[in-house]
């Protein structure tokens, strides 16, 4: 911010440099790493829905979703929005506060349809809340 001329690139190296970048595979700009990097997080996210497919546990579950990166593009574009405006700032790298309340729209309507019970009952007293509450985005 001081004199607004150090790029993320650099600022990746300097972490890396200090070797207290917390995840060199991914907040660096070598483009071939960050393939690398890609393609072993898909393999361990695959394992991830094997497990959820074929394990039951006594004590929880598991749902598998895939991030839902191309659907919130798609979303946020429509919306008039601009696709650099889903990366956090802070770090060029999570999804921004504009990504995650898109995916988490996302994530609830697939629970809905696929898996309401882990969602719950209704609160049966939401039209009270509603009532006092007024304008909660419904
Ligand atoms: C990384 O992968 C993307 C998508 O497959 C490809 O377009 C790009 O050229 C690759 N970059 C490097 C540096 O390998
Ligand atoms: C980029 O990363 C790859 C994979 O780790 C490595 O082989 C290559 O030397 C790196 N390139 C640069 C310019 O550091």
């Amino acid at each position: 911010q001081l004199n607004k001329d150090v790029t993320y690139g650099q600022f990746y190296s300097f972490l890396s440099c200090l070797q207290v970048n917390q995840c060199s595979g991914w907040i660096t700009s070598n483009g071939t790493l960050r393939n690398l990097t890609t393609e072993r997080a898909m393999q361990l996210s695959n394992v991830l829905k094997e497990i959820a497919k074929s394990e039951k546990y006594a004590n929880f579950d598991i749902f598998y979703m895939d991030f839902p990166l191309k659907e919130i593009i798609v979303m946020w574009q429509k919306m008039g929005g601009e696709i650099w405006q889903l990366l956090e700032p802070m770090d060029g790298f999570h999804p921004s506060q504009f990504a995650s309340a898109l995916e988490a729209r996302i994530l609830w309507k697939k629970l809905l349809q696929e898996r309401p019970d882990i969602l719950g009952k209704e609160n049966p007293f939401n039209s009270e809340i509603a009532a006092i509450f007024h304008g909660q985005g419904h």
